[in-house]
């Protein structure tokens, strides 16, 4: 197996010279468009309405919103503080369930208190520093991510299968969601530079994310992409054609418990029930360890609306359900860590008891 994952053509977020542009995820496959976020409150308005989404990439894009932020305001006249810090306040809010939005601000606000007394130019210089920093950590995790999973895998499932390995996903936890090869897919990129894989995603209703980003960016980079509707995953399992299922996460409980897009917990059930090892890839900036178990998760509840239409992020979104009727629109669901052969990290991979494999891999360096 070759010890460096398989790179990407797909690159969701330009931060070239201190500006931030967010590629419009909600506009994919279509066409690709771009966002230019020129403030902290343009940048949470992109994570609200999914334009760019996925854990580890909403956490680098607000990284990055505050510095932008702070550009905005050394421009303006005082009151850079106490501005500064409720942007900070109102980004970090922006979507509830992806710690890693809430860990990006708050290392923002570590770096934004660490340069108090220095002049606007300076903290906004030390600020993109950092944001840098970060996303540049990410990018590294992704690839150590892929290495580390992509063994785990090649040593649980022992010899080569007959024909490609078939790894199952659900939404985009690609390079989408990261500035780097992926969380997931980071692991498919990985298999897939040492033997033949195949992919089914799930389309991921009702915003498609499998769909239309997973099989996007899969295409793009060449690597043999299926989908799948999400209510068939689970027949697609049981008949034996899955050899494993990999997925991303948007907060890791300390038990171990994951949330990750809704419909998550039916294919870690199918998983389970058919003897499929069924896997996480997530960044330790994923982990919460101040939830102790998936109970403490927020998870977010979106307008049932948006279950009503068929793209209801296109521009002329098809209704196809009565009027009048209500629809509900859990985004996210808890897989509990009992159902989870292997949680893989950059720092390496847990596998039960994952309270104490987790621990143990946020001890590391
Ligand atoms: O609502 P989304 O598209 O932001 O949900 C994304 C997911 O659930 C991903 O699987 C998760 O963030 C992992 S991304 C590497």
């Amino acid at each position: 197996m070759s010890e460096t994952p398989l790179g990407t053509r797909v690159r969701p977020i330009d931060t070239a010279s201190g500006r931030l542009r967010l590629l419009d995820q909600r506009r994919l496959p279509r066409e690709e468009t771009w966002i230019d976020c020129d403030s902290a409150d343009a940048t949470a308005e992109a994570i609200r309405s999914l334009a760019v989404r996925g854990a580890p990439l909403i956490g680098v894009a607000a990284a990055w919103g505050l510095a932008v932020e702070a550009r905005r305001l050394a421009g303006a006249d005082g009151g850079f503080d106490a501005s500064w810090a409720a942007a900070a306040d109102r980004l970090g809010k922006a979507r509830p369930t992806a710690v890693n939005l809430r860990f990006g601000v708050e290392r923002m606000r570590t770096a934004f208190r660490a340069s108090a007394g220095r002049p606007p130019a300076e903290r906004v210089a030390l600020l993109e520093a950092e944001a840098a920093r970060f996303e540049e950590e990410d990018r590294e995790a992704c690839a150590a991510m892929g290495r580390h999973g992509a063994a785990w895998i090649a040593a649980h499932l022992g010899a080569d299968p007959a024909g490609p390995l078939r790894v199952l996903t659900h939404c985009n936890a690609g390079a989408l969601a990261t500035t780097g090869v992926g969380t997931a897919l980071g692991v498919v990129r990985a298999l897939a530079a040492g033997r033949p894989v195949a992919v089914f995603a799930d389309e991921t209703r009702p915003f498609w994310q499998g769909a239309r980003l997973t099989a996007w960016e899969l295409a793009k980079d060449g690597i043999d992409v299926t989908i799948l509707p999400d209510v068939a995953a689970a027949s697609v399992i049981a008949s034996g054609k899955v050899s494993v299922a990999v997925v991303g996460a948007d907060r890791i409980a300390a038990n171990g418990d994951v949330a990750n897009k809704v419909g998550t917990y039916g294919v870690a059930l199918a998983c389970r029930a058919h003897g499929v090892p069924f896997v996480v890839a997530a960044p330790r900036t994923t982990l919460d360890s101040a939830c102790p178990t998936g109970r403490d998760i927020p998870i977010e509840w979106r307008d049932g609306a948006e279950v009503l239409l068929l793209d209801p992020a296109g521009e002329s979104p098809l209704s196809v359900a009565p009027a009048g009727v209500p629809a509900l629109y859990p985004a996210f669901d808890v897989t509990p860590a009992a159902l989870v052969d292997a949680i893989v990290t950059e720092a390496g991979v847990s596998t039960a008891p994952h309270a104490d494999g987790l621990a143990r891999l946020l001890a590391l360096p």
